[in-house]
């Protein structure tokens, strides 16, 4: 009771420490706020993918946007909205600007133009992924996302749904990080739908809840969105282990690393074979095998665009390569005479997880009949370059 009362004074103080500050000048000493009463989730945080990616957005333009202007990468005809998803809250800082004016404050450019040499500027005011882009300071306790073009936070049905803004194509049709759409099964050309381990949401396996104190927060050890976590007392946790008794991280560990090469095996030969295929096809006015070779990119594309290297919802990813690589081979072997001999595909017997899981799934059927629609839409779009 007399905890409860006390949290309540915190959270009333946190959120006067809060008001005095927003809409202030920059988004880095927002963090920093949160930062005063979290501060084990700041260091988990800020030694996360989701606290350094300013590195990685400077050295893309530097290589692929040569020449254009910060409003052709943002609106141009080719646009990735690279603020919206590396770092929300920038357009909070510097007093306010739109994105196109943040893509330009925070890297370099010479006559309005990014050129080989642009680099991060602004640096310390970069916000990256911030506490704010996923937590409405005025509504913490709900998983909520900051919108770079309209400013304002829209609350999430669920957390999988705040991680499907980046990693996946609720936000942008277009984007080729398609994780949340891979897990969820569906979308694939010709490819019966099908989920590995149905129910199980990105935080049951990123935002492991752990048993260790020394924070404010349950999930301290959630903000470095790690599978595999050092405890306290120096031993190593996975986050399987939860619902999977019978594993432990070295188990777990083995099991991952088996998904991913026997993915990246058979991807390697599709590859080659959907190439094959395509170099056939030069020049050869065929409807159908057109058709049948674009279904077998289209695939092959979209296996690749999940973000584990072939773990996510191993089974159904394995399947998309397998129909890619059917289509591929169908369609050299209708022009057999002119095409040369396809890339034998390998066999591997994949791991199965032999307890059942006792942690029950928690299942949001709305929610998977709305990305079914989403999916089907993604897939007139699925084909543009990878940046
Ligand atoms: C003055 C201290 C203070 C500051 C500053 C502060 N918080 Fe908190 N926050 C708290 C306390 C206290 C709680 C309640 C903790 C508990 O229940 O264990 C809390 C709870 C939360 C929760 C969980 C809410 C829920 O209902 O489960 C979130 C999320 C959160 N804070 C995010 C933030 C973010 C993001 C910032 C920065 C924008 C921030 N906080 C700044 C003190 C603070
Ligand atoms: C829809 C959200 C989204 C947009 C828009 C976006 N990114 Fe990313 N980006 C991501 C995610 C998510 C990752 C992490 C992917 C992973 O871990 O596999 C990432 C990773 C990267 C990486 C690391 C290498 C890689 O490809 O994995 C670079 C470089 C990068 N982005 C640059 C950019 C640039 C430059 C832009 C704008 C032109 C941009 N991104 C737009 C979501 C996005
Ligand atoms: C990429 C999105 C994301 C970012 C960035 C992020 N969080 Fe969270 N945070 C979440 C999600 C999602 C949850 C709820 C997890 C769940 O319960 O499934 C959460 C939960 C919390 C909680 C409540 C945990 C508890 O149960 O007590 C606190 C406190 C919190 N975050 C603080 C912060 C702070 C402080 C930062 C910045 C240092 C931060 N978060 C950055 C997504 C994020
Ligand atoms: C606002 C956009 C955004 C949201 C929301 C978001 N992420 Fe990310 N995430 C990114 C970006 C961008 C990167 C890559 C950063 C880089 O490498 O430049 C990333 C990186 C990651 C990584 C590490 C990838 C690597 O290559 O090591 C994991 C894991 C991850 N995110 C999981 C999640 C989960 C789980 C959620 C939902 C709770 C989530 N993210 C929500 C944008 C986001
Ligand atoms: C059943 C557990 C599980 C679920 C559910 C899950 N992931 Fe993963 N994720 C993994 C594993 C395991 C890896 C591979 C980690 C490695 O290679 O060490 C991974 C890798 C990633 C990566 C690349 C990280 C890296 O280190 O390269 C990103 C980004 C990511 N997941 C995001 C998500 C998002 C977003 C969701 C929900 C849409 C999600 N994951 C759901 C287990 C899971
Ligand atoms: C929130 C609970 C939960 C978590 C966390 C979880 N799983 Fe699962 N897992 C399940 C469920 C549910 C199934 C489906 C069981 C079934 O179909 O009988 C499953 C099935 C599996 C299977 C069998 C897949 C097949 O081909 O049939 C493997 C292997 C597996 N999980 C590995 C992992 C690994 C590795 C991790 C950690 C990265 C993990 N799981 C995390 C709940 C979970």
């Amino acid at each position: 009771m007399a905890k409860r009362i006390v949290n309540g004074i915190l959270v009333a103080l946190a959120m006067l420490v809060l008001l005095t500050t927003v809409g202030s000048v920059s988004a880095a000493p927002s963090v920093l706020n949160c930062r005063n009463c979290h501060s084990s989730v700041f260091a988990r945080w800020n030694g996360s993918p989701h606290a350094n990616t300013q590195a990685d957005v400077a050295s893309e333009l530097s290589e692929e946007r040569v020449g254009q202007t910060a409003n052709d990468v943002i609106h141009g005809t080719d646009a990735e909205d690279c603020i919206a998803c590396h770092a929300p809250t920038a357009v909070l800082v510097n007093g306010g600007m739109n994105e196109s004016q943040a893509l330009s404050y925070f890297f370099t450019t010479t006559d309005g133009k990014f050129t080989k040499n642009t680099t991060a500027a602004h640096t310390a005011d970069w916000p990256n992924v911030a506490c704010t882009a996923c937590h409405d300071p005025h509504n913490p306790g709900k998983p909520s996302y900051f919108n770079s073009t309209t400013k304002k936070y829209e609350p999430m049905k669920s957390a999988s749904e705040l991680c499907g803004q980046c990693h996946g194509n609720l936000r942008f049709p277009d984007t080729d990080h398609l994780t949340y759409n891979i897990r969820s099964g569906t979308g694939g050309i010709g490819v019966p739908d099908q989920q590995t381990m149905p129910g199980v949401t990105c935080t049951d396996c990123h935002m492991y809840v752990s048993e260790v104190d020394g924070s404010n927060s349950a999930m301290f050890h959630g903000h470095s969105w790690k599978i595999t976590v050092k405890e306290a007392n120096g031993k190593n946790t996975t986050s399987c282990t939860h619902c999977h008794a019978d594993m432990d991280t070295a188990k777990a560990n083995a099991i991952i690393a088996k998904f991913k090469s026997s993915f990246q095996a058979l991807d390697a030969a599709v590859q080659k074979n959907v190439t094959a295929a395509m170099n056939a096809m030069k020049g050869v006015e065929n409807k159908a095998l057109q058709a049948k070779l674009k279904e077998a990119q289209f695939n092959l594309r979209y296996a690749e665009s999940d973000e584990s290297g072939g773990f996510h919802n191993h089974n159904y990813l394995m399947s998309l390569l397998k129909d890619a690589n059917t289509k591929a081979l169908e369609v050299i072997s209708a022009l057999k005479g002119s095409a040369p001999t396809p890339t034998a595909i390998p066999t591997t017997a994949t791991p199965k997880s032999t307890t059942p899981a006792p942690t029950p799934a928690k299942k949001q059927p709305g929610f998977e009949a709305v990305f079914a629609i989403a999916g089907m839409l993604a897939v007139a779009y699925l084909f543009r370059r990878r940046h």
